[in-house]
Formats: structure tokens, C-alpha cells, sequence
């Protein structure tokens, strides 16, 4: 396959900063040697220019509206751009980068006429408006805005929202009360990690793969460093004890290579700042390179004997 890299180092969905250096992490930590091992061709597409802030108001509390906005409409560009010639991956910058990647995959697929489904792997939701965050960061607001809630005035108006029923989170242990009253208004497949304690990452994930299979959809995945546990992912600013295991985060990137349904990948709030001799920013490269084909537990030994 075709990939293509996109930076975005976007660092205002949240006051913590460090996130802008997600992308050059990830090109340091070998991601596009990584899939060109593979077998992938790899062009890197540099990193975004999101332009001067745009001109917006919205409640006080929220935190640079201005210049996620210009993000917002930059990076949906870049996504309906990049989407015809490959699979993007985009190198966050914190969650606030998938208002503009998922909005402008969403609107790519709606113009080829095919069903889009997401699959966001994560300690949070992010299922807050503007209106309903507590916090004014908006990296916790993108899944609401690209399936089309209210209080986004401020943003783009969407090509096509993305129908929640085509929408399932894994990974979930910190979800604020509104979010949670909003998100179980709607159509999601939310599976917290009390669920998968019970009945493994396996199931959930087998049968949102057969959905996506089913009705011949696109796939896009949003892999949130926090999806990870902080002891083999620590370079987050919102780490959340209780997170997916190595073992766990290689098997659903394994399942999501073998469906073959990938479209498009975020890989977002890595923050380098916070790393441990890059072990955060390498095991992502890892997780991207078994979701492009990588087989980590068995590999093929017997071709070299
Ligand atoms: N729900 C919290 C908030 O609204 C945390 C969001 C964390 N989001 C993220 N992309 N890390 O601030
Ligand atoms: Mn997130
Ligand atoms: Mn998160
Ligand atoms: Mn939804």
C-alpha cells in the first residue's frame, strides 16, 4: 500500500504543551523505515501549515478556539487530499487533530459513496461540546463533533457526519458525566475496560470488524496514546492507570491488518517531553508497522531457516 504521513503538530486542544513534537518523534522513532520494510511505499507529506487563527467566538472557558478551528479546516483539506492517494496517517499534535482528519475522511467517503466507520481507541470519549466541556480542551470534543452533535457552531460545518451505529470506542476508564449522558443518547458501541476485563479486546473488536466487513465500509482508526497502559506508554499528558497491555494493543492491530478495512490512522497526543528515552514514541511506531503487517508474537522463523 501507499502510505502517507502527515504531520500535525497541533498543541492547543489542551494548556499542557509538548504535543507539537509528536510528528518529528515519530519520524525519529523510524516510522516511515518501519513500514518501508514492510513492503509499503512511504511519502511523507511534511507537516501542516494551519495558517493564522481563525476569527471565531465561542464560550469563554474554551482554550484556543481560534487556532483549532484553522487546524479544524486545514487538516480536513489535507484528509480529502490525502485520502485518493493512499492511506494517511497522521502524526499528531493532540486529539483535537482528528476535527479536521475524520471530518475530512468522512467527507472523502461520502463523495465515493461509501459507509465510513471509526474506531477510537482510547482512555476517553472525547464525546464533549464546547458547550459541555468542563475542562475548555478541546483534544475532549472530536468524536462528537465529526457524528454531528450539537454546539459545534463555531467549527466548519460537516460534508457528512458520521453515523454513530458506524462508531465503536475501545479502551474507556475516565468519562466526565455529560459526556457520558451524551454518549449514551446515541447509537456508539462503547466498550470500557471493565468489559474488556471480562470478555477480552477480541470480541468487541471481532464483531465492529465483521459490521465494518458486512457493509463494506471504510475504516478509520484514532489511537490515542492513553488507549495504552502509562507503564509502557508514559509520554501522555492524561495518562490513566489501567490501560491496554502491549499484549492486548499488538493483537487489535493485528486483527485491524487482518481485516484489511484500514483506510486511514491517527496517531495522536504522544508528548515527547514526557518520554522515557523515547519508549512511547518507539512502541507507537510499533503499533503502526503491526497494523501495516508487522507479526510480533509469531514471527516467520521458518522462511530464514
Ligand atoms: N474528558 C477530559 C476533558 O474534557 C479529558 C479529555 C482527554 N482527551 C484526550 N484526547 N486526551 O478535559
Ligand atoms: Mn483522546
Ligand atoms: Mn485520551
Ligand atoms: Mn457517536
Amino acid at each position: 500500500r501507499t502510505c502517507i504521513l502527515v504531520g500535525a503538530p497541533l498543541d492547543c486542544g489542551k494548556r499542557r504543551q509538548g504535543c507539537r513534537m509528536g510528528p518529528d518523534a515519530l519520524r525519529v522513532a523510524g516510522l516511515a523505515q518501519a513500514l518501508a520494510a514492510l513492503g509499503h511505499k512511504v511519502t511523507d507529506r511534511g507537516n501542516v501549515d494551519p495558517g493564522p487563527p481563525a476569527a471565531t467566538e465561542g464560550p469563554a472557558h474554551i482554550h484556543a478556539l481560534g487556532d483549532t478551528v484553522a487546524w479544524t479546516r486545514a487538516l480536513n483539506a489535507e484528509a480529502r487530499a490525502a485520502m485518493p492517494a493512499g492511506l494517511p496517517i497522521f502524526m499528531g499534535g493532540d486529539h483535537a487533530i482528528s476535527l479536521g482528519t475524520v471530518s475530512g475522511v468522512a467527507a472523502h467517503a461520502h463523495a465515493a459513496g461509501r459507509p465510513q466507520f471509526v474506531l477510537w481507541l482510547d482512555a476517553h470519549s472525547d464525546f464533549h461540546s464546547p458547550e459541555t466541556t468542563q475542562s475548555g480542551n478541546l483534544h475532549g470534543t472530536p468524536l462528537a463533533y465529526v457524528t454531528g452533535q450539537d454546539g459545534f457552531g463555531a467549527f466548519p460545518p460537516l460534508a457528512a457526519a458520521i453515523p454513530e451505529t458506524q462508531v465503536c470506542l475501545i479502551g474507556l476508564r475516565s468519562v466526565d458525566g455529560a459526556e457520558q449522558a451524551a454518549l449514551l443518547r446515541t447509537g456508539c458501541r462503547a466498550h470500557d475496560m471493565r468489559e474488556i476485563d471480562e470478555t477480552g479486546i477480541a470480541a468487541p473488536l471481532r464483531a465492529f470488524l465483521d459490521r465494518v466487513a458486512e457493509a463494506d465500509g471504510m475504516l478509520h482508526v484514532s489511537l490515542d496514546v492513553d488507549f495504552l497502559d502509562p507503564a509502557i506508554a508514559p509520554a501522555v499528558g492524561t495518562t490513566v492507570p489501567g490501560g491496554a497491555t502491549f499484549r492486548e494493543a499488538h493483537l487489535v492491530m493485528e486483527m485491524l491488518h487482518e481485516s484489511g478495512r484500514v483506510t486511514s490512522l491517527d496517531l495522536v497526543e504522544l508528548n515527547p517531553f514526557l518520554d522515557e528515552r523515547g519508549k512511547t514514541a518507539s512502541l507507537m511506531v510499533d503499533l503502526t508497522a503491526s497494523l501495516l503487517g508487522r507479526r510480533v508474537f509469531d514471527r516467520p522463523t521458518r522462511s530464514f531457516a
